[in-house]
């Protein structure tokens, strides 16, 4: 099984991502850390390991991150998205297991060290702690395998700002620190999230499915279902995180992908945040940019949401 860690907001897509990571026998999980951003990073740690505990999962270690962005104080998230505490409001027995004393960076880097060129990484939050990380280890992008990100967008509007993608504008330095690195990154952007969706008679399906984690699934994302009205006219909800871990394992294929070289927006006027992707090389027929590095995923091969759905349901 390939190593793989996991960095997030958690956040009731981020709860759908870590499922999806531990239904998969090929995924060897070998910890998560947390950042604010749905939540505080304290609560998202907290979350994950309530998450974990009902997966009966307490193996996996659970690292506290950021709570303030680079630039920015973190100003309480976005309750009515992803509820009052991050898992759409669910009250989830507490685990007996604590997070890890070091930093979610410094977890980073030292599973980094540990797995050197395999460790596969996905962030599905601000991109904060990624950016500590590249400070304590400049070796960062040598030493990981693989980085996928969900965030951004290219082509489409934003959904935090008309320009702007949520884990993007909450910490535009990081992302640009992130971006600006030496590695290859698989940005996962709205272009192919918006276009994943997990419907009402998905939710049902949970509701009534044997085993203690879809029931539990379907009733955390009710909040969720209830934000999505006012976006697509009816109770369903984008599977924006969970699409960058199918993508990362492989069992996603993007289909178009252009590599291109992406500057962030970190001023503080109508623009932040926004992921500025250079297609020019890729629509207008110029050559291949120097230096691009960043594929940004605008579509996939297939509806994801059968696949998620299959995973959720297999947890006994
Ligand atoms: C991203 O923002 C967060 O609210 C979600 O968890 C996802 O990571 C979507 O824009
Ligand atoms: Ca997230």
């Amino acid at each position: 099984a390939r190593p793989y860690l996991l960095d997030c907001d958690t956040g009731v897509d981020d709860a759908l991502a870590l499922f999806h990571l531990l239904s998969d026998d090929e995924v060897n999980l070998v910890g998560v850390s947390t950042v604010s951003g749905n939540t505080s990073a304290a609560q998202a740690a907290d979350n994950t390991l309530r998450l974990l505990a009902a997966a009966g999962r307490t193996d996996v270690p659970v690292a506290i991150g950021a709570h303030h962005f680079r630039m920015a104080e973190y100003d309480g998230g976005v309750p009515h998205i992803h509820g009052d505490n991050g898992i759409g409001g669910v009250e989830l027995p507490a685990s007996h297991v604590d997070p890890l004393a070091e930093s979610g960076p410094e977890f980073i880097v030292r599973m980094a060290r540990h797995y050197p060129g395999e460790l596969r990484l996905i962030a599905i939050g601000p991109l904060t702690n990624l950016a500590l990380a590249l400070e304590l280890e400049p070796r960062l992008p040598e030493l990981v395998g693989d980085l996928t990100i969900m965030g951004g967008a290219a082509l489409v509007p934003g959904n935090a700002s008309p320009v702007a993608e949520a884990n993007i504008i909450n910490d535009p330095h990081a992302a640009q620190i992130v971006f600006d690195a030496p590695w290859t990154i698989t940005m996962v952007a709205l272009d192919a999230t918006m276009e994943q969706l997990i419907e009402s008679d998905d939710r049902e399906r949970l509701r009534s499915a044997p085993g203690a984690i879809a029931p539990m699934v379907a009733e955390m994302l009710g909040v969720y279902y209830d934000f999505y009205v006012s976006v697509f006219g009816r109770p369903c909800s984008a599977l924006h995180d969970p699409l960058a871990v199918a993508i990362s394992t492989g069992e996603v294929v993007p289909t178009l992908a252009p590599l291109v070289r992406v500057t962030v927006d970190a001023t503080d006027g109508p623009g932040r945040g926004q992921t500025i992707c250079d297609m020019r090389g890729v629509y207008n027929g110029y050559p291949p940019q120097s230096g691009a590095h960043v594929r940004v995923v605008l579509k996939v091969d297939r509806p994801y949401a059968p696949l998620l759905m299959d995973r959720l349901l297999s947890f006994a």
